[in-house]
């Protein structure tokens, strides 16, 4: 049986993109599998938040996973400021972590490019070693995610080595696991741009509680080009592409049965069955997200998984913490 961790940040409502880079194959790891699913919330205050949105965006957040069909029977879901050794082995791992490379993170560097160093925290620079944290206090083995954590999944190996083979061998270095299609979801108005739940362009991405109309008004206005042929080419065609594959996996339809459905008819029948389609995944997880957003049982659900999730953080973070020579080695009486 392997050991599956994977996180998301409440930072706002969770977008397509999220579901189908991410979320929607969580629930396919699921049987027979060890998994972890975890609510980042610390990763969320490296920029800015509103006390009373994050806690709004947490609650969500948890519902969104179990709508969208994660079994607790099975999983284990949690908040990750619940699990205090997430933020212990986090600072232990920033104590093996160089500046250079934190620097060199995509992420960071374009964060950072816009407000400068003085506009951005030091909580932006530091994330990647609490991210390797929440994987590495599980003896995590495979963490799906979307294409843009790739690099962080790096530095968690490189992290990872590096601790085992200057303290102990403690750690189970990860593999990263991206989908062959849907790792990369597009801005529906700039799909040379990932869709982010960030965009001040609301247009650019479906939230996965955008209502029916939002979502074929979404889809209607999103970014083509001139040609009224569909066809998957990602450089000289983003926009249709990118619609294509949100409408392949939506549907379970290869691209080319799609692309041969679609000869000849132009871009209008097209995107009205795209936004068919992503109506059709979402409206069922919305459904029962709505049942659960203000129950008592997603309260339980949240609670069970800190409890659980604690007990198999701590004692990694016991063994790290010997590793490395911390605490206190108590004299015989
Ligand atoms: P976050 O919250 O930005 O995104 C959550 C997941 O969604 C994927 N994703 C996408 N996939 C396809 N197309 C898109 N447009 C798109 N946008 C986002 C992301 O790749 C991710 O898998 N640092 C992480 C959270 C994290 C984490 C972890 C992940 C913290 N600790 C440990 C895995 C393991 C993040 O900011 O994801």
């Amino acid at each position: 049986m392997k050991t599956i961790f994977s996180g998301i940040q409440p930072s706002g409502t969770l977008t397509l993109g999220n579901y189908l880079g991410a979320m929607k194959h969580f629930v396919d790891l699921q049987h027979d599998q060890k998994c972890y699913f975890c609510i980042v919330d610390e990763h969320a205050i490296t920029v800015p938040q509103d006390r009373l949105k994050l806690r709004d965006n947490i609650r969500s957040l948890a519902a969104l996973y179990l709508a969208s069909g994660i079994d607790t029977e099975k999983s284990t879901l949690f908040i990750q400021s619940e699990v205090p050794a997430h933020t212990q082995l986090g600072w232990m791992l920033q104590c093996v972590s160089y500046i250079g490379e934190l620097e060199r993170m995509t992420q960071f560097k374009d964060k950072s490019a816009s407000g400068g160093k003085e506009g951005v925290t030091s909580g932006l620079l530091t994330y990647p070693p609490l991210m390797a944290s929440d994987i590495l206090l599980y003896q995590t083995d495979i963490v799906p995610v979307g294409e843009d954590q790739k690099q962080h999944l790096e530095l968690t190996r490189n992290l990872a080595q590096r601790f085992n083979n200057k303290y102990n061998d403690i750690f189970t270095v990860p593999e990263v696991r991206i989908p062959k299609t849907g790792a990369r979801i597009m801005s529906l108005q700039e799909p040379t741009k990932k869709m982010s739940k960030s965009d001040e362009n609301q247009k650019g991405y479906i939230s996965m509680l955008d209502d029916e109309k939002k979502i074929m008004k979404k889809v209607k206005s999103a970014v083509t080009d001139s040609e009224g042929i569909v066809k998957f080419d990602k450089e000289n065609k983003p926009g249709v592409s990118n619609l294509l594959t949100i409408y392949s996996i939506c549907s379970g339809i290869g691209i080319e049965e799609l692309e041969a459905k679609y000869e000849g008819t132009g871009y209008g029948v097209f995107k009205e069955d795209v936004g068919a389609a992503v109506v059709e995944t979402l409206k069922p997880i919305q459904d029962r997200y709505y049942e659960l957003i203000d129950s008592v049982e997603l309260d339980d659900i949240l609670d069970k998984g800190a409890e659980d999730a604690s007990f198999v953080a701590n004692k990694m973070l016991r063994k790290a913490k010997k590793a490395m020579g911390l605490g206190l080695v108590r004299k015989k009486k």
